[in-house]
């Protein structure tokens, strides 16, 4: 229930006020709506302005009957012919009202004692003597249990003794009520307590009536007077901008531990060592061209229960596949593993990442693709690259291709513990997945220092990475020994560019078609990039002459026998890349591309 009056005294109309294109009190029944925690949400109002504005938006709202001097009185009309058990009161004048919160406030229901509740609240801490000498802020004291003894504007306790170890608390306007409650505080009349004080809940207390408080400190905005409208404005904006770009200044985990050099893959069984716990294996997965090596395969130096599973990289990495590989291995253990070592390619290293991951979180691989969904630390995960240019082995992510969409999890916990780059174990690549990886990097570069999130940090990373590159499949003047340690740290410094920016116009496309047709992400990279003169022309026209130079044949015409919804399909999955585009294009990106564009593109591929 959200009780809503038109008229404020400090700031008149405020609920009909504008808030990022929408009215406030809009907002406010929209977010309550969105937390999916009740099976009814009503606003109460004695406004027919604020009635018409709920119901015309799909909304549902009551008018109140009678003439009421406070919120709790409204509802309590509201409900009493209503069959509920547990009413809740949302502010009208709070549009960023989160699911958290509501959730605390309700989970008081589900104690031991929540017989004893007749309505429940919340409180959050303060440790400012300002906000605590502040009358405007309500202060509550509880017991041991949590239930409320006394709301005051003083500050309460009075602090004579300043050595005492105390927490003040905040009471925030939030209440879960039972049904009855709230229409016997309807019926009774006010107490001189609650009369002095001006704080409405006081009068249940006085009735003996008990308040069980929840502590959250979440932030809520309060739209008292015109300024907090302003602020709240700017709070929208930087909300729905973190949904869309990547955050302007992120804490970006890097990869703690590293070794380079030929030959240091040996190293493996003495740095597995330290971090073998008890009897637990060590899971290692292996690209499955190394399946008939086996000497490489002796390298690995396997011990007790470690467990070897060859892992088929034909396809790009999956969803179902993480999940399956989780099954096999909780089948087999019930230890949770020491760790997982992936050895391949940047398939391989998605699936290692992510494997690590759901080792140790619930449900599906699938739940988790998108920003920091991930909430339990990873088991320790080794990476060991192959092969160079994805820069999988640094990155926060794990590009996988889930039932919905192909997107990464990214996570802090999404990179590797430990990583090992020696580069003699990239000998061998055939030549065109040599080719295809390391474009890849070489379009990591081009598009972080082309894009509009370009900064010192990726620059500086970025460049190096492009002139390897360079240096690498244009000068021809390394020896192959030379060439392949360079690709390598290419490939990192690539991972890293990206890292603090963002990819550009053919990783969008490439998404595109590597979820229709299942395209491996190097060569679909490739395949798009030719075209991109328009977006990238220095680059791609140096792109054109290490094609020829090394006698590459980009495969022509793959979108030649696309069907109508396939190409819908294509379409809807790179569209879907946002930053990827803010980052190639800026915030107007969509001013450029638009369907026919892409539809136009990929019909030349
Ligand atoms: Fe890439």
């Amino acid at each position: 229930m959200i009780p809503a009056r038109y008229q404020a005294s400090r700031f008149p109309g405020k609920l009909m006020q504008d808030l990022a294109g929408k009215s406030v009190i809009l907002r406010t029944y929209e977010a309550a709506v969105n937390t999916e925690l009740f099976q009814e949400v009503y606003v109460v109002t004695d406004s027919k302005i604020i009635f018409d504005e709920i119901e015309s938006n799909g909304g549902k709202a009551i008018m109140s009957i009678k003439e009421h001097d406070c919120g709790s009185d409204r509802i309590a009309e509201a409900v009493e012919n209503m069959d509920v058990d547990i009413v809740v009161n949302v502010q009208g004048d709070e549009p960023f009202t989160d699911r958290e919160s509501l959730q605390k406030v309700l989970s008081v229901f589900d104690g031991a004692d929540a017989d004893r509740i007749d309505l429940a609240s919340l409180m959050a801490e303060i440790d400012d003597w300002k906000e605590i000498n502040d009358p405007n802020t309500v202060k509550v004291v509880v017991d041991k249990n949590n239930f409320a003894l006394y709301f005051s504007r003083s500050p309460i306790p009075y602090p004579r003794d300043k050595n005492v170890d105390l927490q003040y608390y905040k009471h925030k306007g939030i209440y879960a009520f039972r049904k009855q409650a709230i229409l016997d505080f309807y019926r009774l009349p006010m107490g001189a307590l609650e009369a002095a004080e001006k704080i409405e809940c006081i009068r249940y207390l006085e009735y003996g009536k008990n308040i069980k408080l929840a502590i959250s400190n979440t932030e809520g905005v309060e739209i008292d007077t015109p300024e907090d409208l302003v602020l709240a404005n700017k709070m929208l904006r930087a909300k729905t901008s973190e949904n869309t770009v990547n955050n302007k200044f992120r804490n970006f985990p890097m990869v703690p531990k590293v070794v380079f050099g030929e030959g240091c893959f040996d190293q493996l069984p003495s740095i597995l060592a330290e971090n073998r716990k008890d009897n637990a294996p060590f899971i290692f997965l292996v690209d499955d061209v190394f399946e008939k090596n086996q000497e490489f395969i002796e390298r690995v130096k396997l011990r007790f229960n470690d467990k070897l599973i060859f892992v088929a990289t034909e396809e790009e990495p999956k969803t179902s596949q993480v999940d399956e590989f989780v099954q096999i291995i909780k089948n087999e253990f019930t230890k949770i593993p020491s760790g997982i070592i992936g050895i391949g390619g940047g398939t391989v290293m998605d699936l290692a990442k992510a494997v690590s991951i759901m080792l140790t979180n619930k449900g599906s691989a699938a739940d988790y693709q998108g920003w920091d969904l991930v909430k339990e630390k990873a088991v320790y995960h080794v990476g060991i690259p192959t092969i160079s240019g994805t820069g999988a082995e640094v990155s926060r992510t794990t590009v996988l291709t889930g039932p919905e969409r192909k997107l990464g999890i990214n996570s802090d916990f999404t990179p590797f513990n430990q990583v090992i780059l020696d580069p003699e174990l990239t000998q061998g690549v055939p030549k065109n997945q040599w080719f295809y990886t390391g474009m890849d990097c070489f379009i990591h570069c081009v598009e972080s220092l082309n894009g509009t999130f370009l900064n010192a940090f990726s620059q500086s990373y970025g460049e190096k990475a492009y002139d390897l590159c360079m240096e690498i499949f244009l000068h021809n003047s390394l020896s192959e020994k030379d060439a392949r340690g360079k690709l390598m740290m290419a490939s990192w410094h690539g991972g890293m560019s990206i890292a603090y920016s963002q990819v550009g116009v053919a990783h969008a496309m490439s998404y595109g078609l590597g979820y229709v047709l299942g395209t491996k992400h190097g060569i679909g990279n490739c395949i798009v990039f030719q075209y991109l003169d328009e977006f990238y022309p220095k680059d791609v026209t140096l792109f054109r002459e290490m094609v020829a130079k090394h006698q590459i044949e980009i495969p022509q015409g793959v979108c030649k026998n696309l069907s109508e919804s396939q190409m819908d399909t294509m379409i809807n999955v790179a569209l879907d890349m946002v930053p990827l585009w803010e980052n190639a294009l800026g915030e107007d990106w969509r001013k450029t591309i638009t369907r026919e564009k892409l539809r136009d593109l990929y019909s030349k591929m």
